[in-house]
């Protein structure tokens, strides 16, 4: 039996700030942004978008698509959590009226927080195939005004439903994971902002990559040209330009090529959203989809980072017919009727969006009609609301 992912929903808030525009306003070269990081845009999500409500529109992207009975199982990963204890996959099965036997709870390991949902789900759908499972990964990357990192954050969420018989990805069986406790990222519980240690992340992020891809390989008995294509996490693209350089060094020109130009396809979204964290490989797949051509059965590589630090290497092969299951006009759509900040709206937007939030106190949503939005909390209770 096939197992895997049967529909992709993507959702990011309406405004951005211009990577130009931010470079001037830094006094940095327009150039060190654009090529020295990889990034042209990035998402910026007010006080009114929060981990949950952008997960909640990601699903609703393709919801009215699948029976909804047949969901047994929803997990949300994200680093944004919104509560100590509640799981914010409760409040997204409560906005989307799933059926309460679903069996649903968040998990977390930085940005490796979707591949451990998605591997959960593949083997819950292998012992009871007749259900599905959403996973959600649903992120805010927060670094802080004037930072390093700061042209690396990005906000917006990637939902994927997990089936047999699956649409678009069949996953395959088997992985290669690597972790080690390392301080190269992380986020206290006292801090909105991440801590990190910028330099030492990028190095051991490729260390990972390495390990994990020569384990993957190795166990299965497959060398890189068996790749149709590659894809990573992207923390901002350059980082995955050096992973992938380093994955095809010592291949011929034809694998150097495909692989070049897979990856080229695989970082559209990406520049212009940000890093999304838990989400941010699962945008490169939907980008790789969107922007290339694949046939049936090619074979997709995915590294999945997590800081902290975790990693694993995995496979699946895109199903014939994949092309109609996405949706590349309604997320180009998403992008382009987004805002443009300038640099003080998106000072503001972002400070505004840490100061603790009162009680009793609404907020109302500039999104368009239909979108989830965090309105405010009630009784110490936080509220969702739809446009
Ligand atoms: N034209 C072209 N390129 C230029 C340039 C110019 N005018 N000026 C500088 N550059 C290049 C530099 O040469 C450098 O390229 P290389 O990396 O190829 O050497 C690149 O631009 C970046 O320059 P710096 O190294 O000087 O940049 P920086 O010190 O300001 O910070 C950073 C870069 C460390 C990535 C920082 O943005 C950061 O800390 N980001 C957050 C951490 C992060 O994303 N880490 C990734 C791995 S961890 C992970 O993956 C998990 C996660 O999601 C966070």
């Amino acid at each position: 039996m096939r197992i895997g992912i049967d529909q992709i929903g993507f959702y990011t808030p309406n405004k951005y700030v211009d990577m130009v525009d931010l470079a001037h306003a830094r006094g940095e070269d327009p150039n060190k942004f654009l090529i020295g990081i990889g990034q042209r845009q990035m998402s910026v999500a007010d006080k009114t978008q929060d981990a949950v409500s952008m997960g909640i529109n990601a699903t609703l992207r393709y919801l009215d698509q699948i029976d909804k009975d047949k969901v047994g199982l929803l997990i949300f990963g994200t680093e944004s959590s919104v509560d100590q204890s509640k799981s914010a996959s409760l409040f997204v099965k409560s906005a989307l009226h799933l059926r309460p036997e679903v069996r649903t709870f968040e998990v977390k390991e930085a940005c490796f927080g979707l591949t451990a949902a998605l591997m959960t789900a593949r083997d819950f759908v292998r012992v009871h195939p007749d259900q599905t499972a959403i996973v959600i990964g649903s992120d805010i990357a927060r670094y802080g005004v004037k930072t390093p990192g700061e042209v690396t954050q990005g906000a917006g969420s990637i939902s994927l439903l997990v089936k047999s018989e699956p649409r678009i990805l069949s996953l395959n069986d088997g992985h290669s994971a690597y972790s080690e406790d390392i301080n190269d990222f992380w986020r206290p519980n006292d801090s909105a902002v991440a801590k990190v240690d910028g330099k030492y992340s990028t190095q051991v992020y490729l260390d990972f990559f390495k390990k994990t891809f020569d384990a993957y390989k190795e166990q299965k008995d497959w060398s890189t040209r068996d790749f149709s294509a590659l894809i990573y996490h992207l923390p901002f693209t350059k980082q995955g330009l050096k992973a992938n350089r380093l994955a095809i060094e010592d291949q011929d020109d034809v694998t150097k090529d495909r692989l070049s130009e897979t990856f080229e396809a695989s970082k559209q979204l990406s520049m212009r959203v940000g890093n999304i964290y838990t989400a941010s490989l699962y945008m490169s797949l939907l980008s790789l989809l969107e922007n290339y051509d694949l046939e049936p059965n090619s074979l997709i590589g995915l590294f999945s980072y997590g800081s902290g630090a975790m990693a694993e290497f995995f496979s699946g092969n895109v199903v014939d017919g994949y092309k109609e299951w996405i949706n590349p006009k309604g997320d180009a759509a998403l992008l382009d009727d987004r805002q443009r900040l300038t640099v003080e709206e998106y000072e503001k937007v972002f400070t505004e969006a840490l100061e603790p939030v009162a009680n009793n106190r609404e907020f109302t949503s500039d999104e368009r009609q239909g979108v989830w939005y965090f309105a405010g909390v009630k009784n110490d209770i936080r509220q969702y609301r739809q446009v």
